[in-house]
């Protein structure tokens, strides 16, 4: 696999960022010595939490600075923002958004500190950075916040293309009831999908980490016991909980790389779905193909243990009740529209084979193995 050199993985964790969470979790930023700060936010960042931002901060001063580029960032789009970064000067940068707000952060600090950076050169894995990056995240599931990597849009080759550096990972997360509890029921729900997606394919995948482990179980785990707040619309204090168990499952991600259902769900954006809501649509599909083969059976039996199932079978029912309680009449829809097309187009399910999203699936991918999973889930 050609991914970062292997000695990487002898390490335990990657970069690991402090987290601050719980009530007031963005008062924490205050122990933190800063001068300048920029806050680069997305369109719905409101007067109020602007605020509470300048109150949790020491610096003598801030510039919120909206961001300029929609969607996955391009170089071309990131450029205003780097430039009104590059004359204020920050020695803190705070990323508030979704993740295209936290991706795009990520690359602007990159060019403010390495103004001759190249998105293409893959050997820049030790950085060091003068400021430091927080990133407080106003959506959930994800993981980008955890993310070694930067989705950016590649105007010349009209494809998403993966800037990947370990630096990229925020100093510092914050992790704020008020930013996501008003989100939409059917928004939350398909986003607890993707960071269930995140830990059990993770934990599956051929990278094996102990302790990386250990956040895959919790993460189900409590994502288990606490997702009914979500339908529930009550003690939204726990929704803290699942923000939490979205960044364990991240961080699972990101040391072990996703599997086969990243593998498909990523060339369904190209039909209009979100990324959660196709990772909805495959997971189920995946999982079942996997556990047909003896080691993931098994190592999918111990991540149902150790996450509080009695086996296998209960976590699997577990993931696929969860999803059945989703509305995702538009995703099936376009799904059984474009089956027989996407079944007889070769390179779609190439794309999946190559995709650097996905390559850690544990039993070997092939065109077949992908079909049939395609299959199952469209049929
Ligand atoms: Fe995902």
């Amino acid at each position: 696999m050609n991914w970062e050199p292997q000695g990487m993985y002898s390490k335990f964790l990657l970069k690991q960022p402090t987290i601050l969470f719980g009530e007031n979790a963005l008062m924490g930023l205050k122990t933190y010595a800063c001068t300048r700060v920029s806050v680069i936010y997305g369109s719905s960042l409101d007067d109020e939490y602007k605020r509470k931002v300048s109150n949790a901060l020491s610096s003598f001063e801030i510039s919120f600075v909206k961001k300029t580029w929609h969607g996955e960032p391009t170089l071309k789009s990131l450029h205003s923002t780097i430039k009104e970064i590059e004359e204020f000067q920050p020695d803190l940068i705070i990323a508030i958004g979704g993740g295209s707000v936290i991706d795009g952060a990520k690359m602007v600090r990159t060019y403010y500190e390495f103004p001759f950076f190249d998105v293409r050169e893959t050997s820049f894995s030790m950085l060091n950075w003068k400021t430091t990056f927080v990133a407080i995240p106003t959506t959930i599931g994800s993981g980008a916040e955890i993310s070694s990597a930067s989705v950016m849009y590649s105007e010349s080759q009209k494809t998403k293309e993966f800037v990947i550096s370990h630096q990229f990972i925020p100093e510092i997360i914050v992790l704020e009831v008020s930013l996501i509890e008003n989100a939409p029921k059917r928004v939350l729900l398909t986003s607890m999908v993707d960071a269930l997606s995140h830990a059990i394919e993770g934990y599956m995948s051929t990278i094996d980490n102990l302790l990386v482990d250990s956040y895959a179980e919790k993460a189900i785990q409590i994502i288990a016991e606490y997702h009914h707040v979500i339908t529930s619309g009550t003690e939204k204090e726990f929704i803290n909980k699942l923000q939490l168990a979205s960044l364990f499952a991240g961080l699972v991600q990101n040391h072990c790389i996703v599997g086969a259902t990243h593998a498909l769900a990523h060339q369904m954006s190209s039909y209009g779905l979100s990324h959660a809501g196709a990772i909805a649509l495959f997971l189920p599909a995946v999982i079942r193909k996997n556990i047909d083969s003896p080691n993931p059976k098994a190592r999918f039996d111990q991540l149902a243990k150790h996450s509080g199932f009695t086996k296998g079978a209960d976590l699997l029912n577990f993931v696929e009740s969860f999803i059945a309680g989703i509305d995702l009449t538009k995703e099936k829809d376009t799904l059984k529209k474009n089956r027989q097309r996407i079944i007889s187009d070769n390179a779609f399910f190439e794309q999946a084979l190559s995709d650097k999203g996905g390559q850690g699936n544990p039993v070997p991918m092939n065109k077949e193995f992908l079909l049939e999973i395609f299959k199952e889930a469209s049929s």
